[in-house]
This record gives structure tokens, sequence and C-alpha cells, in this order.
């Protein structure tokens, strides 16, 4: 399966990562860039270095629109006190990766490789328009149809602007990090956050995308990384596990102060890739489903007796399945990467 993930790279977007390119059933052919955790700018940066460090330089890094509809020059996105507290300043929990990876080298008695200064030029990711990443997104559904996989993990607005400026991209089979339907929300009572980023771009991608999959805090809250799992990435010794051991605790650091009833970080972001590659991780609900303005994702009752369901919402989650997964295919990518 061919995959474009949309990330606000963060955490466990990096761990999307790291998850995509560790399933040999999936070849991930480009990363957009949105906003939410970071700004665009900052995760198209991240999403490169990750990128470098874990073997593949080449995948194209795209910049998204870096800001909700409806928002002109005059307002930029910054991200909330509440991601930067989460996630880091820099998303990654505050860890340099080129600083990180060059004392690693260092502390091997190497030169230092070419992947310790793997970020390339960030001009790019100054382009706001995001229009490079919907023409991407338009070009990847018509080559490859239903072999591909659209995976958004963080605020919605490119992904529903490509869908306006190009009706193909409507029928594009789409896994979506977001939402809560029978569980509060984690910004309000109501909303999760890469929804409430743009509710309205939510909102149209619902209503307009013909084959949508929602995999919201339903069940990435019963999808636990812990400490223990992180040791074992340390455990095998290799640069590339180090690492992101070093990000994932900063994180788990943080929910368990934010959620310490959980025990562990919720995997958002690599469920949903998971749920692309494998369906039967979890049990749907199909229905038709709105965002109202407060951001919440709920069961659009103009649509109630439309016989077309066309968002399957992930109710229930094979978790210890799902861990296990995540364990093997990260811990063999790790492996590969060195
Ligand atoms: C979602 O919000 C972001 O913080 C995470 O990366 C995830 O995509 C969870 O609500
Ligand atoms: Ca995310």
């Amino acid at each position: 399966m061919k995959i474009i993930l949309d990330l606000d790279t963060g955490i466990d977007d990096a761990l999307a990562i790291a998850y995509c390119l560790g399933s040999p059933d999936a070849e991930l052919i480009g990363i957009t860039g949105t906003y939410g955790n970071v700004t665009v700018e900052q995760g198209v940066k991240n999403s490169r270095v990750l990128l470098s460090v874990l073997g593949y330089p080449d995948i194209p890094v795209i910049p998204g629109r870096d800001r909700p509809w409806g928002r002109g020059p005059a307002s930029p996105f910054s991200p909330s006190e509440a991601s930067s507290f989460i996630h880091g300043s820099n998303g990654l929990g505050g860890v340099e990766v080129n600083e990180y990876v060059a004392a690693e080298d260092e502390l091997l008695g190497g030169e230092a490789t070419e992947e310790s200064s793997c970020v390339t030029s960030t001009e790019d990711g100054k382009d706001i328009s995001g229009e490079s990443a919907m023409a991407f997104y338009r070009d990847a559904v018509q080559r490859y149809g239903d072999d591909l996989t659209i995976v958004p993990t963080g605020a919605l607005t490119t992904v529903a602007e490509a869908m306006k400026l190009y009706e193909d991209v409507t029928n594009a089979r789409i896994v979506l990090m977001g939402g809560a339907l029978t569980v509060p929300g984690n910004v309000s009572a109501v909303a999760e956050a890469n929804i409430s980023q743009d509710p309205d771009a939510a909102d149209y991608v619902f209503r307009h995308g013909t084959n949508v999959t929602m995999v919201g805090l339903d069940v990435t809250l019963q999808t636990l990384l812990t400490k223990a799992h992180t040791h074992q990435w340390r455990e095998q010794g290799t640069r590339a596990g180090k690492l992101y051991a070093e990000i994932v605790d900063y994180y788990i650091g943080a929910y368990a102060t934010t959620s310490p009833y959980l025990g562990g970080y919720g995997l958002h972001d690599p469920l949903a890739v998971a749920v692309a590659l494998d369906p039967s991780l979890v049990t749907f609900y199909d229905t038709n489903l709105k965002v109202d303005c407060g951001g919440r994702t709920i069961g659009d009752e103009q649509r109630m007796q439309d016989p077309v369901k066309r968002t399957h919402v992930a109710l229930a989650v094979d978790a210890t399945q799902f861990v296990e997964e995540l364990m093997v295919r990260v811990g063999n990518l790790f492996g590969r990467a060195g």
C-alpha cells in the first residue's frame, strides 16, 4: 500500500513515521506538513531530520497550508502552550536531533557522518499556500487510485483544501487520527486537538470524503506505550532506537503529568497508520459525521436517513496486538537504520 502521511511532527507523529517505514506492507511515498503540535515549518524540519536518521532521506516532505481556513497573512499559527508542553518546544521533546546524532557518532569514535548534518534547507518550509502539497495529493490519487491511503494526523486544512480543488481527492481512502465520539475531548470537554485546530476543514473532510476512517481518542487512549517499551529500544543499542527512546520518554513524562490515570502515553498517530494497513485491529461504527464549531465530532442529524455511511469510526481496538506490532516493526526499522 502506498501511504502519504500528513503530519504536524510532533512526537507521536514521529512514531507514525517509524511505524510506516518499519512496515513491509507499506511504501511511504511522501509526507505533507500540517500544523498543530508545531508550525508547518518546524514540522517539515522534524520530518526531514527523522527520515534521514531512519535511512530514508529521499522521501519528499512537502509543506502544506500553514494556518486554518479563514485566517489571513496577519494571523500566523503558533502552537498552544499545552502542545509545547506535551511535545516540547521543537516538537521532539526538546531533543536536537542533529546534535544528538553528532554526539552519538563521537561516542562511537567515528567522524561525523552525513546524517550528522541531515537537516536540509527549510526555506521551502515557508510556502504558506501549501499548493504543492495539494498537487502532490492530486497526482498520487490519479496515479495510484485504490492502492493509495492518505493518513492525516494533524490539522486537516491541506487535505480539505485539496478535496475542494481536485474532486478526485474526495475519493481517496483517508484514515485520519482525530476526533472523539464516545469519550471526552482532549482540548475541551468535547474537542480533540487535531479537529479543533480547524473545525471547518475537518467538517469538510467528513462531509465530502467518500471513504474516511476516523481513528480518534475512543481507541488511541486504549493503546499505551510506557518506559518499559522505550527501555527495549535503548537496550537494542542502535542510534535510531536510542534517539527515539529519548524523544518518546519526554512525551511519556508529559503524559504522566497531564493524564496520570492512563499509565503511559496514547499511541494516537501510529495507530492511524496501523489501522490503514490492517483495519482488523479495530471495530468500526459506520455513520455520517459532522464537526460543530466547538470542534466536536458528532453524527449529522441531517443525514440520518442516508443509506450511504461515509465515515468508519473506530470504537474498539485490539491494543495488545497493536502494541506488539509496533514494537516489532519499529524495532526492525531501528535495527536496519543502525
Ligand atoms: C493528536 O494531537 C496531537 O497532539 C497528536 O500528535 C495527535 O495527532 C492527539 O489528539
Ligand atoms: Ca499529530
